[in-house]
């Protein structure tokens, strides 16, 4: 590491290296725990997103490397609850990504024009919000109790293999996000 800028760069890429890590941990947890609920729909929203965790830990570990850094993280324990609770709670990690820890690093990053970072980061916010968007709505139908709910059902995720990004559908011919071509995405059930 030769300056300043990137030691800061190496510090918030573990940073968000562990945050990914750790949400991938849980997302496995909690995908276990909907599927003993019966809540079939929901343990492949949370195996999907869990994916997406890894490709976006990937994505920044590979930047890390690159700035000499060693990409480890400390894996915490996992607390499982009732998937409503589970669903709330990686809501509220998402919203915490989405709001406050990417947009930092993405301001310091953007500062030092360091362009490897700024990607890495920018891919995992806007897949993030993918996330958020669907367990926003997984929240809704199980706290509605209805019958024929996604969340219930057998169903197929669509991961974007370069930045995470998370879909219900196949939204268009590429990315949203990245531009990658849809086919090229991984479907998670
Ligand atoms: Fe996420
Ligand atoms: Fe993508």
């Amino acid at each position: 590491m030769v300056n300043s800028g990137c030691e800061l760069a190496v510090k918030d890429l573990l940073a968000a290296f562990e945050s990914e890590v750790n949400a991938h941990a849980s997302y496995k947890a909690f995908a276990v725990k909907a599927e003993e609920e019966g809540l079939y729909g929901a343990a492949s929203l949370f195996r999907a997103a869990a994916r997406a965790e890894q490709i976006h830990a990937a994505n920044h570990g590979r930047v890390i490397r690159q700035m000499g850094g060693e990409a480890k993280a400390e894996i915490h324990p996992v607390q499982v609850k009732t998937t409503l609770e589970n669903l709330k709670s990686a809501l509220s990690g998402e919203q915490n990504e989405i709001q406050s820890l990417y947009p930092g690093f993405l301001k310091s990053a953007t500062s030092h024009l360091d362009t490897s970072a700024m990607r890495t980061f920018i891919w995992a916010i806007e897949a993030e919000k993918t996330h958020a968007r669907l367990y926003s709505g997984a929240i809704a139908l199980v706290e509605s109790g209805k019958a024929d709910a996604w969340t219930q059902a057998e169903l197929a995720f669509y991961v974007c293999t370069l930045c995470g990004y998370t879909a219900k559908h196949r939204e268009a011919e590429n990315c949203p996000a990245c531009n990658f071509l849809w086919e090229r995405f991984e479907v998670i059930r």
